[in-house]
């Protein structure tokens, strides 16, 4: 049996979770203690990294004394602390690592630096028992990428954006519009009453070889129809939510299409083979209504994990965290990680062209 605690804080989410695996059984979550910030930063119409680091200090310790709490257990019972080293905010991954690092040592327990999109990675597995290998679409407020799952530590990715994450995409979108933050469930909201047709949007890369994301072209665009329509009607608010949506979906849809026939030709005797999403975008019903589409074309089992567990958590960190005892994959001296805001899952592949100054998104 092993047990773990796991804590999270790359974001603005403060999470603690006590996830266990027991000889020949599923695995259980005990415990998911989420603590959003989303009101702390609602004001501001973003993330603000230093009031994000703030309250994670506040708050972290009462979130990992719940998780305890509702897990039944306390410290001396757990196997392991597992906490996100990687990739976030600065502030806030050394205010989650040196609590987890505190904690671990004054227990007397091995301490685990967890890649924070590892965890979104092994999430099915916790979740539906999903074997390697499989795709995992990441679709967050940070991340947008394809990669290719093949065992725990073992990942290649196969598209990133060149520029902005889909879920950035949603909330710059949100914001032009004055909808309020977080701009992702307001876009689709909105969109509901709209007409997808009424704004031909481009279709970011479709048809590209080069397999990447893209979606600042989509952005201006809708900059730009804004503007023309100015003062905007709810009308032309729930129009161009509806077009950018369809603009979205469509480019996905032919994004994905293109690495789910990769991995067939890839693994030709994987007989349904199976896509993941992942990240807080997964929560788009119209973005997985065109996902669950593609795969059926493409005979692909589609696996979106309860909307709790796509977004950030902790029991993903844990879990992670057991996935790395179990392979025997605990990493180096944990103690001596420094946290590390960038931190790719597939540190091989070359950062993409137009990735940016400070390196690639994903
Ligand atoms: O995974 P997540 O909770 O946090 C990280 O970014 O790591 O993802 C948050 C992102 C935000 O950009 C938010 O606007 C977007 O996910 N989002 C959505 C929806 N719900 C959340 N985007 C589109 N449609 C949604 N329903
Ligand atoms: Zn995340």
């Amino acid at each position: 049996m092993i047990r773990v605690l796991g804590i999270e804080t790359s974001c603005d989410e403060t999470a603690a979770s006590v996830v266990v695996l027991r000889e020949g059984d599923a695995p259980e979550i005990l415990s998911n203690v989420v603590l959003s910030q989303i009101e702390d930063h609602a004001a501001f119409g973003g993330v603000v990294p230093e009031i994000a680091a703030r309250a994670h200090v506040e708050a972290l310790d009462g979130i990992v004394e719940a998780a305890l709490a509702d897990a039944g257990v306390d410290l001396a019972a757990v196997d392991a602390v597992a906490a996100t080293a990687g990739p976030g905010l600065v502030g806030g991954l050394i205010v989650g690592l040196m609590t987890a690092k505190a904690v671990a040592s004054a227990a007397g327990k091995p301490l685990l630096a967890i890649n924070h999109l590892e965890g979104h990675a092994l999430t099915a597995r916790l979740t539906d028992g999903l074997r390697f290998p499989y795709l995992l679409l990441l679709v967050s407020g940070g991340h947008t990428q394809i990669v290719l799952v093949r065992g725990v530590g073992d990942y290649q990715r196969w598209a990133t954006t060149i520029d902005d994450a889909l879920g950035e995409a949603f909330d710059k979108t949100a914001k032009m519009l004055g909808l309020p933050y977080p701009g992702g469930p307001n876009v689709e909201k909105t969109a509901k009453g709209g007409d997808p047709m009424r704004f031909a949007f481009p279709r970011p890369m479709k048809g590209s070889a080069q397999p990447d994301f893209s979606f600042a072209g989509l952005k201006t665009a809708v900059r730009q129809a804004a503007s023309a329509a100015a003062p905007l009607s709810d009308k032309d608010v729930a129009d161009i939510c509806a077009s950018f949506q369809a603009a979205v979906s469509d480019a996905l849809a032919d994004r994905v299409g293109r690495c789910l026939q990769r991995f067939r030709e890839t693994f030709p005797d994987i007989g349904t083979p199976v896509l993941v999403i992942a990240g807080g975008v997964a929560a788009n019903r119209e973005i997985r209504a065109s996902l669950e589409a593609q795969c059926r074309e493409h005979g692909f089992r589609f696996i979106a994990p309860p909307h709790e567990l796509c977004t950030d958590n902790a029991a993903m960190i844990a879990w992670a965290g057991i996935e790395r005892l179990r392979a025997g994959l605990a990493g180096g001296d944990a103690f001596a990680f420094v946290p590390r805001s960038r931190w790719p899952l597939d540190e091989v592949s070359a950062p993409v062209v137009g990735s940016g100054r400070r390196g690639a998104k994903a």
